[in-house]
């Protein structure tokens, strides 16, 4: 009986070493210790021994249990911890590896203009207004003191609406009507937004961009004008810029200009970038007194100047693009660069 005992603790020995699963761990537990295991069934049968080998069998059967339990909690401990050392192994992420790097997309470059100015008028005071692209021909013209037969109001120039009376405003001119009507005198507004014209060429598309500017208030005068326009163009490109102030029609304003840039490569020479050495870049003036009128304003009391400028012109100045119409051709690549 001892030599068989012995046998069976060296068994397990072996078989709980060599077991490298917790259900084969499990198994060995249920054949040694469970209630038809092997020395369950020898304590079992101690009545079948002489008497004076029933103590020593049992205690010794005893001692063997206890040491297999200890045996099994160990083997059970590590085979555990080896399963969560290999868990923790496969699900490791390097931190430190660097990421794959997300596509940053980019404003466009006629809003990061758009945007610049806006920017440099808010600090001037100037509050931003919008106004509708489908305009009625009273606000588009009308108002704006532009005569019933100017060509400007022509279907071969402007896009009109099935209904004739409502058109895609021609620039945002309108908006100073607008504006006017809604919020009174004095007022300082700028009004970015999308204007249409029948036109497409390198230098002309049908939908392009415009910034009005309107200031109305007690002694407003050209020179205002002027120191506006002189400062907002040296912040714009960052320059002492040289202007020229060309006298210009416009229906609604009076007396009107156009303001020339002076190239920066040739001083106003004239080159291969800019032609005559000279680049047109905004219409300007005094708002005419019917314009005033039209809006309710008092143009005995009030004056005011406005001035429109073509953003995208300002892209193209800003970025050296020589056709306009590559802006809006959405090609990625092009993009990409700015
Ligand atoms: N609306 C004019 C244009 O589109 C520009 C302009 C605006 C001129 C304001 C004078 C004053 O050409």
């Amino acid at each position: 009986m001892q030599d068989k005992l012995t046998n069976i603790l060296r068994t397990a020995k072996q078989q709980i070493a060599a077991s490298d699963d917790l259900t084969v761990l499990d198994q060995l537990r249920v054949q040694y210790l469970g209630k038809s295991g092997e020395l369950t069934k020898i304590l079992k049968n101690l009545g079948n021994l002489i008497p004076e080998e029933r103590p020593k069998v049992g205690a010794k059967v005893n001692q063997i249990k206890t040491q297999l339990k200890d045996l099994l909690t160990e083997r059970h401990t590590s085979l555990q911890n080896a399963a969560l050392d290999k868990k923790l192994q496969n699900e490791k992420i390097d931190v430190t590896l660097p990421g794959r790097g997300g596509h940053l997309g980019s404003a466009h470059p006629v809003t990061q203009v758009k945007n610049r100015m806006i920017d440099i008028f808010s600090r001037m005071g100037f509050s931003i207004v919008e106004g509708p692209e489908i305009e009625d021909e009273y606000h588009n013209f009308t108002a704006l003191n532009i005569s019933e037969h100017h060509p400007a109001r022509a279907a071969s120039d402007t896009f009109y609406l099935n209904d004739d009376r409502y058109l895609l405003r021609t620039q945002t001119s309108p908006v100073q009507i607008r504006a006017m009507e809604k919020y009174g005198v004095p007022i300082r507004v700028i009004t970015p937004g999308k204007v249409f014209r029948r036109d497409y060429d390198a230098t002309h598309v049908p939908m392009f961009h415009q910034m009005e500017g309107l200031l109305v208030d007690e002694k407003t005068s050209f020179a205002d004008l002027k120191g506006l326009l002189h400062n907002f163009l040296n912040e714009f490109f960052e320059q002492d810029v040289v202007l020229r102030f060309r006298p210009s029609y416009f229906p609604f304003t009076e007396p009107s200009a156009e303001v020339d840039l002076q190239c920066a490569m040739c001083e106003g020479k004239g080159c291969k970038l800019c032609g005559s050495g000279w680049l047109e870049v905004l219409g300007c003036g005094m708002v005419h007194p019917s314009v005033l009128e039209s809006a309710g304003i008092d143009s005995e009391k009030y004056t005011g100047f406005a001035f429109g400028i073509g953003i995208d012109r300002f892209a193209m100045r800003s970025y050296k693009i020589n056709d306009l119409r590559l802006l809006f051709d959405n090609d990625v690549r092009f993009l990409e660069q700015f």
